[in-house]
């Protein structure tokens, strides 16, 4: 057992990358396994998916930091991507960024105390229609109000408590 990645997706991964012919295709899908199992990538992690897909650690570094959705950092257990685009901004996007850190008592970069929450700033979600907008995890909530991220955060907490 690979503390990194479960063996039957260490199989997984190196049976896809014998099969095709350009593996580098895999490297975001294995990140991001490694992410999902781990919690983040470190750089064992970055090292693993180059041996399994038979590509150099440089070329999954370059990957792993272009997405913004990859962690080469410790995380906490839930990922705040608030928007930082036009369309945020012109609907309220400056007073949701100081709500959100004031809510959670931490400023962008940063990890809340408990572990819970990591705010991060991003580029447009595609939510433009919903601005101002956040993603948190996998889910985007849209047409966010000051009490409506009190709602959400709350919800979430009681989710990673439980
Ligand atoms: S500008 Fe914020 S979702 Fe597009």
């Amino acid at each position: 057992m690979n503390e990194l990645l479960p063996q039957n997706q260490i199989d997984a991964f190196r049976a896809k990358a014998a099969a095709i012919a350009h593996p580098h295709e895999l490297i975001v899908d294995a990140l991001r396994a490694v992410q999902s199992h781990y919690g983040w990538v470190p750089d064992a992690g970055v090292d693993l998916v180059a041996t399994l897909l038979g590509v150099l650690p440089v070329e999954v570094e370059e990957v792993a930091t272009f997405y913004d959705k990859i962690f080469r950092r410790p995380v906490g257990k839930r990922v705040i991507h608030l928007c930082d685009s036009i369309c945020c901004w012109a609907n309220g996007g400056e007073a949701i960024a100081a709500h959100l850190q004031t809510a959670l008592g931490i400023g962008f970069g940063e990890t809340t105390t408990d572990g819970v929450f990591t705010l991060l700033p991003t580029c447009c979600l595609g939510a433009c229609g919903d601005a101002p907008a956040m993603m948190v995890g996998l889910t985007t909530h849209g047409r966010l109000t000051a009490e409506k991220i009190d709602t959400i955060l709350a919800g979430y907490r009681a989710e990673v408590v439980k």
